[in-house]
C-alpha cells in the first residue's frame, strides 16, 4: 500500500541526487510552457487594466507576491515579467517620473529549501527580495499591502488529505491511492470538497491582502469541458507505482 502523507509537503531541496532541482525537468518544461503563455496575458492586464496612479502610494513601491514558488528555476520568468511590465507602463506616463521600486515575496512551505531559492535569485536583479514561509490557505501578508498576485501549478495542491480517504470505515475510503480515477462518487466529493475549502480560504485571504485595484494571476491544471477526469488514469497509474518504488 502507498504512504500517504496526511499533510502537504514541499519539494525536496538542494541540488542533491533526489532533489527537485534535479529530478524536475519535464515538469518545468511543461510549467515554463504556460507561464510562457501567461506573459502576454499579463503584459495586456498591467498595460489596460492596472491603474497605477491608483494603486502605487506615495511611497512609490510596488509589491508582488508568488505564491507556491518552490526553489525559483521556472517562475522567476514571471516575476520578471510582472516588473518589465510595470516599467514599461511607468515609462508611458513620461521621462520625468519617479521609477516604483519593487518588492518581490517569495512564498512557500515553511520547510521549502529558501536557501536554494535565494541562491538562484539573479545577481542583477531589479528588486528587493524576501521569502515568506506558510500555507497560503491563510493570511501571508498585512492587509491591502499587495500590488500583484501570482502563482502557479501551485494551486491544485491539497493543504492535507482528508481523513475519510485514509478511513478504512469512511464510505470514501480511497483503498490506499493517491488519486481518484476509477474511484466512487463518494471519494471524488470528499476531495472535491477539500479543494473547494482550500481555494475559498485563499481567495478570502487573498481579498483581504491586495490594496483595491491589484492584480492576480493563478495558473493551474485544470481539464477542459467534455475531457472527463479518466484521462489521467493512466498519469496517476504511473505517478503511484513510482512512489511506491521509492
Ligand atoms: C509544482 S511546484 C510549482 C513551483 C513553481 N510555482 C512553478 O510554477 O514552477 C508547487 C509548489 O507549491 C508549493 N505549495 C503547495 N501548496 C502550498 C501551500 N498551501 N502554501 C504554500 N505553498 C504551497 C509546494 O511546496 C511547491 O513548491
Amino acid at each position: 500500500m502507498a504512504y500517504i502523507p496526511t499533510a502537504s509537503s514541499p519539494m525536496k531541496g538542494g541540488v542533491g541526487q533526489y532533489s527537485y532541482a534535479q529530478n524536475s525537468s519535464a515538469q518545468l518544461l511543461f510549467f515554463r510552457q504556460a507561464v510562457e503563455a501567461a506573459k502576454v496575458l499579463i503584459k495586456e492586464a498591467i498595460a489596460e487594466k492596472l491603474d497605477i496612479k491608483q494603486v502605487i502610494s506615495s511611497s512609490k513601491l510596488f509589491t508582488v507576491a508568488d505564491l507556491g514558488y518552490s526553489v525559483g528555476i521556472n517562475t522567476i520568468i514571471a516575476v520578471e515579467n510582472i516588473i518589465e511590465s510595470m516599467n514599461l507602463k511607468h515609462q508611458s506616463f513620461g521621462p520625468n517620473q519617479e521609477a516604483p521600486e519593487f518588492q518581490v515575496f517569495f512564498n512557500d512551505h515553511v520547510s521549502n529549501d529558501f536557501n536554494t531559492l535565494f541562491k538562484s535569485l539573479p545577481t542583477d536583479k531589479q528588486y528587493f527580495a524576501a521569502g515568506v514561509p506558510g500555507l497560503f490557505q491563510g493570511r501571508l501578508f498585512p492587509k491591502a499591502s499587495l500590488h500583484f498576485v501570482h502563482s502557479s501549478y501551485a494551486l491544485h495542491w491539497l493543504s492535507k488529505v482528508p481523513k475519510e480517504l485514509i478511513d478504512k470505515n469512511s464510505p470514501a475510503w480511497n483503498k490506499g491511492r493517491i488519486h481518484y480515477t476509477n474511484s466512487l462518487k463518494e471519494v471524488r466529493d470528499t476531495y472535491s470538497a477539500q479543494f473547494k475549502e482550500g481555494i475559498e480560504s485563499f481567495l478570502n485571504a487573498r481579498a483581504q491582502e491586495l490594496v483595491s485595484g491589484g492584480l492576480m494571476t493563478l495558473i493551474m491544471p485544470c481539464l477542459p469541458d467534455g475531457i472527463s477526469y479518466l484521462h489521467l488514469k493512466i498519469f496517476w497509474k504511473l505517478a503511484s507505482t513510482k512512489w511506491l518504488m521509492r
